[in-house]
């Protein structure tokens, strides 16, 4: 038994609804409510809504039943779990893969995570009352445009989470993230409701679901692409590990069926929040003055100064994000953690505080320099994680074996009614859907 198992007890989730909370709450977070409406914004809106659509029915589900399963099977985190399978062979690479995603994704998310802990405290002083779209901008750029204070944040939140993390993985974020997390979604649906009543808000929602497949570019299909993936939590091992700790009897189909639907759910709450705002406060999404990670900060302020009780809800949105995040970048965190108690055998407690430590000090960067931030964003989601994703189908598809998969899916003694479509989705349609993503994106092949 490894140090990760000792402290990380297996049967520490309380049976499929707690893995299943476990799970969403890595795939639910800025992600959905940050990242999703901005590079959607970015990226001409309803198009890419039908491609981040399209690629999480062809390959996500088939990446996340994947990866589950090959955590349930080896029933040990993704390096132990290539070693088990395929003893003597390469594929452990994978996990170094989602080690090297890890800290990139975790280096700019702590920034925004201590973006949105700034805000929480400046919706706490009402700093945000009656102020302009134009201000509200204003004030994004100003925040994060100095140089110690997103550090400072950055560190708090690194440093919430690495206590977490150093404890394992315990029930108390399970209790909490059961109820905290439909909290959220309640204050997102109040959102939603203000934002859609506002004056002109129509033209948002067109924004957001009618397709201008004009605004397909080889950049969308590949930022598309790498949303699923990020919003998902997938082609890292975080998926393979929670896969660990889900009993025999349990279907990972659910899982896999539930999670997915729930993050996707809430990212279009976020959009619907969102856009519908920006374009009653008359400005436009992808702008020179609107575009990029800011989007979500500079709207949502002005939705909530709209709102009866807009300060209440406020407050507790931003605090409600926060937790968010950190049910994801503990499970970030975790699997760095977990790779040097495995692989390394350093000491939990020591292995967390290393990580957290180099963390920190990538975050810092990411921090003060928005190029840093970018290639970290841009590298990970759009290419580490499809990468991963691309290699843990072909693994599964083509290695692991079929009776295995068989055998994975058969949780309630039937053969899983869509182990006959999985089985082809991931030999070949994910796989060569991702390939064609990546020869597109590199020119090789043009659509
Ligand atoms: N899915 C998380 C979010 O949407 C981010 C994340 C990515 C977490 C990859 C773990 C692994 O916020």
């Amino acid at each position: 038994m490894t140090k990760l198992d000792q402290t990380n007890k297996r049967d520490n989730f309380t049976g499929l609804f707690g893995v299943i909370a476990a799970a969403a709450g890595s795939a639910i977070g800025l992600g959905n409510i940050w990242r999703f409406p901005y590079v959607l914004g970015d990226n001409g809106g309803g198009a890419f809504l039908l491609l981040y659509l399209g690629f999480i029915i062809t390959i996500c589900v088939p990446v996340m039943l994947s990866e589950l399963l090959i955590g349930r099977k080896a029933q040990l985190s993704i390096f132990g779990a290539f070693r088990k399978l395929a003893p003597g062979s390469l594929w452990w690479i994978i996990g170094l893969m989602g080690v090297a995603a890890s800290f990139m994704i975790l280096s700019f998310y702590a920034v925004v995570a201590g973006w949105t802990l700034e805000y929480a405290f400046f919706a706490l002083k009402n700093h945000f009352a009656g102020m302009t779209p134009a201000e509200l901008k204003h004030t994004f750029d100003y925040l994060t445009g100095s140089t110690w204070r997103p550090v400072v944040f950055m560190l708090i939140f690194m440093f919430i989470t690495a206590i977490i993390v150093q404890s394992g993985i315990k029930k108390g974020i399970e209790r909490y993230t059961k109820i905290l997390m439909p909290l959220l979604l309640v204050i997102i649906l109040v959102l939603c409701v203000r934002s859609l009543t506002l004056d002109g808000a129509s033209a948002g929602l067109e924004f957001l679901f009618k397709p201008d497949f004009s605004a397909i570019t080889t950049n969308t299909v590949m930022m598309a692409l790498g949303q699923a993936f990020f919003s998902l939590s997938l082609g890292m091992g975080v998926m393979a590990t929670y896969g660990s700790y889900i009993k025999k009897r349990e279907s990972l189909g659910k899982t896999a069926v539930f999670v997915t639907i729930t993050d996707v759910f809430i990212a279009i709450l976020a959009g619907i929040a969102i856009f519908p705002a920006v374009f009653a406060f008359g400005l436009q999404p992808g702008q020179e003055s609107l575009e990029g990670p800011g989007l979500v900060f500079m709207i949502l302020p002005g939705i909530f100064n709209q709102m009866a009780g807009g300060y209440f809800f406020s407050v507790l949105f931003f605090f409600l994000l926060v937790i968010a995040a950190l049910t994801s970048s503990i499970s970030l965190m975790e699997v760095v953690v977990a790779y040097f108690v495995e692989e390394l055998k350093i000491k939990r407690v020591k292995a967390t505080w290393i990580a957290a430590a180099s963390m920190s000090f990538l975050s810092a960067l990411s921090a003060v320099d928005g190029r840093i931030f970018n290639f970290f964003e841009n590298t990970s989601s759009n290419i580490l994680l499809p990468l991963g994703g691309l290699l843990i189908v072909i693994f599964v598809g083509w290695f692991l074996g079929k009776k295995i998969v068989r055998e994975e899916l058969e949780a309630d003694g039937r053969v899983a009614f869509y182990f006959r479509l999985f089985v082809p989705a991931i030999r070949f349609l994910a796989p060569i859907a991702i390939a064609m993503v990546f020869l597109n994106a590199l020119g090789i092949i043009r659509f």
